[in-house]
This record gives structure tokens, sequence and C-alpha cells, in this order.
């Protein structure tokens, strides 16, 4: 029977379910919202309050739901919605709200009350569910959005938000989402950071009260804490084993995660904007639609969880998620602000000697009155700096094209230097405090995109360079500042200006992509500052860190790829680290390949190598970018870190190893058990990447089978002397 039909028939019996079924208690309505293996399941009960009375591994038989609650003897619930689906502030609840408002009239108290539920299929797949709950007493309503991906298990959920009272409502928090799960324990799995030092997880047991994982940063958002975390029931789950929720907020500004562990025990989750100084203003009529919050659960561990999220990601959210994607040489980290046309040129024809498909020109390349020598000036005027570049980009984009490689570049269209034309011309799109000392940030400062005009600027920053170089192939968008002294001169509502700055940033984006649907952009934030799923469908890739040392790589790579695919994932081979480029390339080829080096300086052999490595890449990259990722080895636990990329069809894997432990006579004492191989077919594994002349000590020419190389594993004999290796493992 189909889905559907099935899920309808199930809703009505759960209706007629007599009272002996349900363990006695009166059972109103039980709407499930069911993946493939995931359940969260609602209950409007008898008061039509709606509960969330089930969330973990879906169940066999849906009936069986409205049993789960029998099962719990905890501690009393003194207000009767600890599990509410979207907790009102204000009436009887005591704990934390997902909303709370003051009315037209100044009343404090909401309550919500189920009305209706809608459910209509979106797409193949994906279904939508609306869940219409209205206060009895004033007239407002919330409708609450899930939107489950089958196949991926992940839920996307989001609230909408409206009213017709008398005068606008204030809203002072208005959450997208708010969970409620059930276990003997909760191990929260957070990550924090720096510029350089991104996703550094933390995991901890989570205590009563609240913890709260939050930004206020407004632009930079994620550059002390993404909105990504893991929580774990009863115990931290493994790569394979346990039960884990993964989630995150699809909002590019300031969010907020409540995780509370409430009287009874029981976790709760509210996420979504977050509403520091951001109250906002709800006209009679208006419609505030909240970002959505994305989850995924699994009861078979990390691995699986993240492995839905990558799909989901590639399938649903991620721009060109299923495409492919250009290697190429960036000029960065090789001349920083010093170059111009002659330096550039040369530089195409070592993107050419490379053998990468693109040359991305980054910062410096603008301004005139104050030129853009360094970071103290320039940002904001971006006619090409005629010292620099006295025949314009457009005679570089011809040049690459002659030779045959694509061009890039740099743009950080958001921001200003004080000592710039923009500032002089227009202090007023400037976010700063009318009457305080400006403070900065990089030497620089936030405009304020919550101003149309502001917009318009900003599109056309993007819109004039392709329309003078219709060739330009590759935009790299950076975004280096936080916002200080938040104040908008457009805004008559101050506390609407980190949420108007979002939308405005997404407003520009949207009309980007509808001129230039399909051109690559690079999200970077002085490094990965900005990465979530907000921002993603606008962006084919994110810079996950300006801290390319190999080693740190290992790490923040691994944290990353919980969350994020790999094609996604923008490596450069730089000269941080003291590693060889093997194992530099070999680490940047665990994602999506670049180069930010000075190619002249490069030995023969080293040149010869990095040559080979695109080779190499380019058979590889599609089953890095689009297979299924399984972590065999973690940094954080073992002296080998190893990575493994399983091609779809599981014909071809590939897998990365290093040694991530210097410590005397470290190495791979221990096979490492590969996963997702077909058993029962054979493979032949052989170590690819070799520098030249390096024989490899695995022996090319032996076969085993799926089986062996999942239950006893396989050697790659990691070690001094041996601290990167590649192998293929190819089926026969
Ligand atoms: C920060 C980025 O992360 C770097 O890659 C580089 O583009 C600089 N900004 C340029 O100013």
């Amino acid at each position: 029977m189909n889905r559907y039909i099935l899920r309808f028939f199930q809703i009505s019996f759960v209706w007629l379910m007599p009272s002996f079924l349900s363990g006695g208690a009166l059972v109103a309505q039980i709407i499930p919202i069911q993946t493939a293996k995931q359940a969260l399941v609602l209950q409007v009960n008898t008061n039509k309050n709606l509960g969330i009375i089930y969330f973990g591994k879906r169940l066999g038989n849906e009936a069986e739901y409205a049993l789960a609650s029998t099962q719990y003897k905890q501690a009393g619930d003194y207000t009767g919605i600890y599990n509410s689906a979207y907790t009102p502030a204000g009436s009887r609840n005591l704990l934390e709200p997902a909303i709370s408002v003051t009315h037209a009239d100044g009343n404090n108290s909401l309550d919500l009350v189920y009305v209706s539920h809608g459910q209509k299929k979106v797409a193949e797949e994906v279904t939508l569910d609306s869940i219409l709950l209205k206060d009895p007493v004033y007239q407002f309503d919330v409708t609450l959005y899930y939107k489950s991906y089958y196949n991926e298990d992940v839920v996307e959920q989001w609230s909408a938000i409206s009213q017709h009272e008398k005068g606008p409502v204030q809203l002072h928090k208005f959450a997208s989402a708010n969970l409620y799960l059930k276990a003997g324990s909760f191990w929260l799995r957070q990550y924090h950071g720096d510029w350089a030092r991104e996703m550094q997880p933390e995991e901890a047991k989570l205590t009563h009260g609240i913890k709260t994982l939050d930004t206020k940063l407004g632009t930079r958002a994620n550059l002390f804490q993404p909105s990504v975390f893991m929580v774990s029931l009863d115990k931290p789950a493994t790569e394979d084993e346990g039960q884990v929720l993964f989630a995150g907020t699809e909002w590019s500004g300031n969010f907020r995660t409540d995780l509370e562990l409430d009287p009874q025990n029981n976790l709760r989750i509210l996420s979504g904007i977050n509403n520091y100084a951001s109250t906002y203003s709800l006209k009679p009529g208006e419609i505030f639609v909240t970002p959505a919050f994305w989850y995924s659960f699994s009861a078979d561990g990390k691995g699986q969880a993240s492995r839905n999220v990558q799909n989901w990601a590639r399938n649903y959210k991620l721009l060109d998620g299923k495409g492919d994607r250009l290697t190429l040489l960036n000029n960065w980290e090789s001349t920083f602000f010093d170059f111009n046309e002659q330096k550039l040129k040369e530089l195409l024809q070592d993107t050419k000697k490379l053998g990468v498909d693109l040359f991305l020109l980054d910062d410096g390349w603008f301004a005139n009155k104050y030129p853009r020598n360094d970071d103290h000036a320039g940002l904001g005027d971006w006619d090409e700096n005629k010292a620099k570049l006295p025949n314009g980009i457009g005679t570089l984009v011809k040049e690459a094209t002659d030779n045959g490689v694509k061009f890039g570049i740099w743009i950080e269209p958001e921001m200003v230097n004080p000592k710039s034309e923009l500032y002089e011309k227009h202090p007023d799109w400037v976010i700063k405090q009318p009457k305080r000392d400006e403070y900065y940030f990089r030497n620089q400062l936030v405009l304020d995109l919550s101003n149309p005009d502001v917009q318009n600027y900003v599109y056309g920053i993007v819109d004039h360079l392709f329309i003078k170089n219709p060739q330009l192939a590759y935009i790299k968008w950076d975004c280096n500042a936080v916002i200080y002294n938040a104040y908008s001169a457009h805004l008559k509502n101050q506390s609407a200006l980190y949420i108007d700055y979002v939308r405005g940033l997404y407003e520009v984006l949207k009309r980007i992509r509808a001129k230039y649907p399909a051109v690559p952009m690079m999200l970077c934030s002085g490094g990965g500052g900005r990465v979530d799923y907000g921002a993603l469908q606008y962006f084919t890739e994110y810079w996950p860190s300006d801290n390319t040392d190999p080693m740190e790589r290992i790490f923040i790579q691994w944290e990353y790829s919980y969350f994020y695919p790999a094609i996604a994932s923008s490596n450069h081979v730089t000269d941080w680290g003291k590693q060889s480029i093997k194992f530099r390339t070999d680490v940047a080829m665990m994602g999506k390949l670049g180069f930010d080096i000075v190619v002249d300086h490069l030995g023969e052999k080293d040149l010869a190598f990095c040559q080979q490595a695109v080779k190499q890449y380019n058979g590889m990259k599609q089953t890095i970018w689009h297979g299924d990722q399984y972590r065999l080895s973690s940094p954080w636990e073992a002296s080998v870190a190893s990575m493994l990329y399983v091609a779809a069809n599981k014909g071809v894997a590939y897998q990365f190893n290093y040694l991530v432990n210097n410590r005397y006579d470290e190495g791979s004492k221990l096979p490492i058990r590969l996963k997702g191989l077909d058993s029962s077919r054979n493979y032949r594994i052989s170590e690819v990447n070799l520098y030249p002349g390096v024989q490899s000590s695995v022996a090319g020419d032996k076969i085993y089978s799926g089986d062996f190389l999942m239950n006893i594993g396989f050697n790659p004999d990691v070690r001094k002397g041996r601290e990167s290796v590649i192998l293929k493992i190819e089926a026969q």
C-alpha cells in the first residue's frame, strides 16, 4: 500500500483507538512526523494542547506510539505542557518558552491550542506537515511546519507567527522549533572556536537547567560557535552505535539554542534566531516566518547521522550539491596584497602548469583613492586598482581563457574600511552608533544590509563584475568583521537590525542566484566564520578555516564532515605546517582541492608530484564528492587518523590515512577495519598518490574480500616515513 494512504489509515486508527490499547488514557489525536527511520510523534490531548510523546527510532507499528507515555513513571508535570511542541510563555508554563509576546493591549500571556493539521507531498519523498495553533483569547496564531525528507531521515522545522490584534504585537522570543526527548542521560557535543581554530569539539553530559549555544556577533556569526551540535541519548554515541540527534539552525546571523533538562529529566531543545536585542514588532496581518531548524536522528551512531545529513545537503540544500567543482590556484598566501598584472599573468601560467581548472584572484585588486595595499584601506571601492591592474580584470580574464584556465575573483561586499570613498560618500550606510566611537574588527565596519539601497549596492558589485567580465567563473565571498555598535541609520526600530541584516543578505543572494544561477561561489568568512545551511543554498562550497596546517586540518575537517559533505569543503595546499608537500596535498584532497602556494618555489620533484596529484584527484573526485563517507579511525583517539570515501555502487573506495602522533614508533599497529563495502565482492588494494620515486610498501597485487576488509581490516602501514597514505580499494 502507498505510504501516504497507509499513513492516513493509521492516523484514523489512532483516533478510534480503544482506551485499553492506549493504556487507559483518553487519546485524542496522534500526528507522527516520520521518515524512513526516525519519528517525531505529536499528540493533541483532550485539552487541545499539542505535545511531543515520542522522538526517536521509527516504530514498525504506528498505533503503538500512543502507548509510549504509559511506560514512563517520572515526576509530575505541574503544567501539563512540559512536552509542548511549541511552548508559550506567560500563561501556565514554568519552563523555557519557545515563544513569548506582549499583545497589542500590553498583556504578556500566551496560550496555544491545536486547531488543525494539514499534510502535503512537496516533492518525491518529501512531505510537509503543518499544524495550526491559536490562542483561545487573542487573535494570535502559530503554524508549525515540519518538512520531512524520507530517505535522508532529516526534518526541517520552522514556524509562522501571525496576529490580527488592534496593533503591533511584540515578539520577545520566536523559536523555529521546540523538541522534547526522553532518555536516561543526554550527552551534548558542541563546538567552539576562533580565527584559525574552528570546530573545536567539547562533549559533556547535560545537567539540569539550561545550556545555551548562541552567538551575538551578527555577521561573522560562527566565529566563536557554530549552531551545529549533537545530542547522544543514554551514552555518547560512537561512529556506529548509539542514538544520536544532529541538528543546526539555517540562519546566517545570531542564533540561539537552549537545551533544558527539565524537572522530569527530559530534554527540551528550543532553537531559532537569537532574540538578543531583537524583539520583533509584528504588525496585524503580517506573518513572521522563522528560519528552519534541521535535525536528523540515528539509532546507529554518528556515522549514519552524518551520512544522512550529507545526503540531504547534496540532494536539497547545498547549491549544485550533485554537480562538479573546480580545482584552483589561489594567490592569497603567495602574494597577499603585493601583486601587479605581470605577476598575475605569471600565476595564470602556473595555474596551467599545475593542471588545475581555475585561478582565483584574492584580496587587494581594487580601490584607487585609498588603494587596497593592506587591510586598512579601500574596502568598499570596487574599481580595479589602476597601479596594479592598468588594463583591468578583463585583460586577465581573457589571458586566462586564452590559456585554457578559468578566472575567479575575491570580494567582501558587505564591508567597508573607514578609509574608503564609499565611507566618505555614504556614512549612513554603515552600521555604527551615531554618538559613540567607532570600533573596528580587522580595520573595517559592516554595511547596513537592512537598507534596500545598500542591498542594491552589494548586488551591483557582483552584477557589474559579471556584466564587465561575462567569462568570470568563480566568486569567493568573504566576510571578515562582526557587528559592533549595532545601529542602523535606516531603521526606525533598532530591534529589527540583526534580523533585517540577514534578511537583506539573503535578498541580495537570491537576486544574484536569480541572474547567475550556476556560477560557483565560495562562502568564506575569515575562515569558517559563517557556515550554515541558510547560506549554503546560495553557495557551492565553504572555506572551513584559514588554518591550512594539514595536521590541524585533519581535526577541523573531521568535525565539519559530520555536518557538511566533502564536496562543499574547500581545502587548499599552502605553506602552513611543516609536513611534506605530499602530506599537505593528501589532506587537501579530502574535499575540494585547491592550491595556495608559490608554484615557482616548488622543486622539480615537488612540482611533478603536485601535477600528478591533480591528475590523480581528477580520477578520485567523484567518489570523494558524491560517495559515502566513513570515519574509520579518529585523530582524537588514535595515532593514525583514517577516513574512507566509498562510491555509491561500492565499486571503488579511497582511504586517507595519516600519522597524527609523532611519538617514538607510533604507527598503524593494527589493521583498520573498512566500512561500507560489499562483503561478497573482492577488492584489490593499492597505494596511490605516491611521491615521485617512492615505492609503496603496500603490495598492490593482493585481493581481499569485502568481508575480510570489514571484519579483519587492512593495515595501511602508516609510520614515520609513511605519514600520509592514500589507498585505492577497487572491486574486481
Ligand atoms: C580572509 C580569508 O579567509 C582569506 O582566505 C583571504 O581571502 C583574506 N580574508 C583576504 O583578506
